[in-house]
């Protein structure tokens, strides 16, 4: 059996070609003791295999027996991911975490509550080294430290996502007090560890975000992206994370409900020079918004080629800011958006909705009818000190959500963006500014991190000759370059947006 990392082209490929076909059988995993997909609580394993049977899952106080192991796309950063690895192996107490996109291979050991590198070499070198991989996390090597102490993980907090495994499911929650596993003909007795009965005050801590755990289902989500400080980067989040999520094969519809219309003339709508060709003046989210009856999702939306696959928008327009006051005396008007949205609940995957700098109405609009929050930022001090009034509006939405019977929003946290790539301040500021975050106001700080990038400014300013008229053709940029770092980060970014709202 041999490995090529060049054939491993996306994160699928690295789990099939590297992971299951190569490294899980070399370490001498057999398939009834290796698990893709596993849950725990908010926390999801792409693969997690153990030295013994896994009916049912134990895991051990200081857990030799069992390894994480993590696929990532090969033009995926390990780096980025190491904190979240760092979390699956404490809160889980897992001794090894093995972390791939195919072009590295990186393996981490827990010590108490800190994780150290103990192996890593490239793809290339992968079947060279593979002796050394086997001798620290192969199954037989594992088999011979002994644990300690053994403790059950509590059963309730377990989930397999995975469809076939549901009879292991049912068998784990049934399992132990006073339910016998089943015989299972090929098991090896004298390796498995002995289960001790669920015992509360020992169960290792899981910690719950925000986000509650959700299985993979085909129902749309909706996601707004807020903050009441302007100019953070939520225009350009939303347009090119809805790029990144198309091009995952996603269905997006984007909405704008800023009167600034900054979306609709991103996603290239906006193709008149003269406000008399207007031709989104009588048709945007206005109206969808001011009638009942009338101007459905699917009537309002255009499609917009400013990405490949194409995406469907719902315009705005600068008239918004005329008919709030009225909009805001009518019983209806916060509901509206949430029925019409539900008509299309079978034809989106994902919903963004583009807001404006404010408290007003139509923020309120876009955070009622969303199923979930990210909140850009530039982390800088004042818009810090607006995350305290955007506690507060979430406090109050969540208020109204109650009494229609909504689920709360679910803030997927604050989005770093616009952020400066001056090396002194990534390594000294920037950890300082992110941890100030969950500190002071209290709320989660996304992983991902969009950085200032030229591109991101030059890619919305493309533009196009007809005859003497030149007409704003902007692109995303991952259309724009595909290969650069911004693309790069909205890729990683939608990929932590899927996996938090369990579409991934
Ligand atoms: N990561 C980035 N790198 C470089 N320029 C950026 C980045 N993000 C945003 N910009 C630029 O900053 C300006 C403001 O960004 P954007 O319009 O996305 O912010 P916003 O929060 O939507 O603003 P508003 O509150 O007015 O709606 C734009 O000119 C945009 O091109
Ligand atoms: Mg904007």
């Amino acid at each position: 059996m041999t490995f090529n990392p060049n054939n491993c082209r996306n994160e699928s490929e690295v789990e099939t070609k590297l992971i299951v076909s190569y490294l899980l059988p070399k370490l001498g995993y057999t398939p009834d003791t290796w698990h893709q997909e596993i849950a725990f609580g908010n926390i999801r394993l792409d693969f997690l295999s153990f030295a013994t049977k896994v009916i049912p899952i134990v895991i051990d106080t200081d857990s030799p027996m069992s390894v994480v192991i993590e696929a990532k796309h090969p033009k995926e950063k390990l780096d980025r991911h190491i904190r979240r690895l760092k979390r699956y192996l404490t809160s889980l107490n897992i001794r090894y975490g093995l972390i791939t996109n195919a072009k590295e291979i990186r393996i981490y050991e827990r010590i108490a509550s800190e994780i150290q590198l103990v192996f890593n070499c490239s793809g290339q070198e992968l079947e060279t080294r593979i002796d050394e991989i086997i001798a620290l996390i192969g199954r037989d090597s594992l088999k011979i430290i002994k644990s300690p102490q053994n403790l059950e993980l509590k059963y309730s907090q377990l989930n397999l996502v995975t469809p076939d495994l549901t009879n292991e499911i049912a068998i784990a929650l049934n399992h132990p007090a006073n339910v016998e596993p089943p015989p299972n003909p090929i098991s090896q007795p004298e390796n498995v560890p002995e289960i001790v009965p669920f015992a509360p005050e020992i169960v290792p801590e899981i910690k719950l975000d925000l986000v509650e755990p959700t299985t993979s289902q085909n129902t749309m989500k909706i996601i707004a992206v807020y903050h009441n400080k302007g100019g953070v980067g939520k225009t350009t989040t939303v347009v090119n994370l809805a790029a990144a999520l198309s091009k995952q094969c996603k269905r997006v519809l984007v909405i704008d409900l800023d009167s600034q219309a900054n979306t609709t003339f991103a996603t290239g709508l906006v193709k008149f020079d003269d406000e008399e060709d207007d031709d989104l003046k009588q048709k945007n989210i206005l109206h969808i918004l001011q009638s009942e009856d009338f101007y459905s999702i699917s009537e309002v939306a255009r499609k917009s080629n400013f990405c490949t696959p194409a995406i469907d928008v719902i315009p705005s327009h600068i008239d918004l800011m005329q008919y709030e006051t009225e909009l805001n005396s009518l019983d209806y008007s916060r509901m509206i958006l949430i029925q019409k949205l539900a008509e299309v609940q079978d034809k989106y995957d994902i919903v963004l909705i583009d807001t404006p700098p404010s408290l007003n109405f139509y923020a309120r609009v876009a955070l009622i009818a969303a199923d979930y929050l990210i909140i850009p930022s530039d982390l800088k001090p004042f818009a810090n000190q607006g995350l305290i009034n955007v506690k507060d509006f979430i406090k109050k939405v969540n208020g109204f959500k109650k009494q229609i019977g909504k689920n709360p929003l679910q803030v997927l946290g604050v989005l770093p963006c616009k952020i400066s790539t001056n090396a002194k301040f990534i390594q000294h500021s920037l950890p300082r500014r992110r941890d100030a975050i969950p500190k002071r106001y209290g709320m989660e700080i996304m992983e991902s991190v969009i950085y200032e990038r030229d591109d991101l400014a030059k890619c919305a300013e493309q533009t196009q000759i007809f005859g003497d008229m030149e007409i704003a053709d902007p692109i995303s940029v991952l259309d724009f370059k595909p290969d650069s770092v911004a693309s790069q980060e909205f890729e990683v970014l939608a990929m932590e947006v899927l996996e938090k709202i369990g579409e991934k």
